[in-house]
């Protein structure tokens, strides 16, 4: 068996060694520059890791607990966000803890603690895949706000004192009078139970004043409930079918704040939509329509009441919302000064005009409940 071999023809042998000399030297370049890169790598490693001691020491630093949530993750967070949320770990799944009740703001929340129950105002702000909770322990601050208003609203009941004197002198006085013809002797039959029928409509007046006056002057709301405002709204319409059934009123309804919900005391918001839908309904004459709307933004839900009637007087105007307010023979003007109260103790708004065409508009919006 023969073996052969070739040589190789010299000009080859030169290509081949100056192919491999070219093959050493990129080589070499490239490890040159593997060498450039690892210390880039760890120059940048070292600088992150002094970045992310500068970003702990500057989250430490802030009053207010912060989280940083990447991909829904928690990525870092600080010693107040620590002992507000004990026991949270970098790298678990964010979501508002448990024990977080939702109270009446838009951001915030109530948390049961030793020493009471605490309210707390988170926010967050997303940018990208990357988000950042902010948290406020607001407890101290919505004291003082509450005392004020405590105290603003018992300086106008003061103010108000000689406006209720006169106010309960008058039907007062009258049930009096009644009370005295019910004493005397002789009197018919049909004559008694016509006085003692006129009696019992002042004392019912003036019951109904003593509690409005109650409710206008009580504290912020308390018992919260987290509803639909379309709920709330379809509560109220429901309270006053009689009186619209009674005036031959119709009512359009367009409720579309569909997943808006809000964190309130129910009774007090819905009363506050019933004096306002009551006002409505009794300016309006037989047949006239009242048109009721809702609609929501991501913020806040908004409702509307529309009549057709003769407008809110001008002389109105300006002390709608003022207690004892009312150009009615059988009105308390306490309607609207509560409804306001217990809207704005939700931190919502309430708005009244005189359309162009004629009626009045009246507008109510309510903070609807965070997502966090
Ligand atoms: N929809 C409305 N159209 C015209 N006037 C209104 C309307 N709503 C309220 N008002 C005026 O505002 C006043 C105050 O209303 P309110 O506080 O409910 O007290 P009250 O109904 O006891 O008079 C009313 O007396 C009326 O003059
Ligand atoms: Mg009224």
């Amino acid at each position: 068996m023969s073996k052969t071999t070739k040589a190789t023809p010299p000009a080859q042998a030169s290509e081949l060694a100056g192919a491999f000399e070219l093959f050493v030297e990129a080589s070499q370049a490239l490890e040159l520059q593997y060498a450039a890169l690892s210390r880039k790598v760890e120059d940048l490693s070292a600088d992150l890791v002094q970045a992310n001691d500068r970003l702990n020491v500057l989250l430490n630093a802030l009053p207010a607990a912060v989280v940083l949530i990447e991909n829904d993750k928690i990525s870092h967070f600080n010693q107040a966000a620590n002992a507000l949320i004990p026991g949270m770990q970098t790298g678990a799944v964010w979501s508002t803890p448990a024990n977080w009740k939702p109270g009446h703001g838009p951001d915030e929340f109530h948390l049961s603690a030793s020493s009471g129950v605490r309210t707390l105002q988170a926010q967050r702000v997303q940018e990208g895949l990357r988000s950042v909770i902010q948290i406020q322990d607001i407890t101290a601050n919505l004291r003082t706000l509450e005392d004020s208003e405590r105290v603003d609203r018992l300086a106008a009941m003061g103010k108000m004192s000689a406006g209720i004197a006169h106010q309960l002198r008058t039907p007062l006085s009258t049930a009096l009078l009644y009370a005295s013809h019910l004493c005397s002797p002789g009197l018919e039959t049909q004559d008694r139970v016509n006085f003692a029928q006129k009696l019992q409509n002042q004392l019912i007046h003036l019951e109904k004043m003593a509690g409005e006056m109650l409710q206008f002057v009580r504290a912020r709301p308390q018992k919260t409930q987290i509803i639909a405002l379309d709920e709330l709204v379809r509560e109220a319409m429901q309270t006053l079918e009689g009186l619209r059934l009674a005036k031959n009123i119709h009512i359009q309804a367009d409720l579309q704040a569909t997943d808006c919900m809000v964190s309130v005391e129910r009774p007090s918001v819905v009363s506050a939509l019933v004096a306002i839908l009551e006002n409505a309904i009794q300016c309006s004459s037989s047949g006239q329509t009242v048109q009721v709307q809702t609609s929501a933004d991501h913020l806040r839900g908004q409702m509307t009441i529309e009549d057709n009637g003769p407008g809110i007087a001008e002389d109105m105007l300006p002390r709608l919302f003022e207690p004892f307010a009312t150009n009615r023979v059988t009105g308390t003007g306490l309607g609207l000064a509560i409804a306001q109260n217990a809207i704005r103790s939700h931190r919502g708004e309430i708005h009244a005009q005189n359309k162009a065409e004629g009626g009045a508009l009246f507008t109510v919006a309510l903070p609807s409940m965070a997502n966090l």
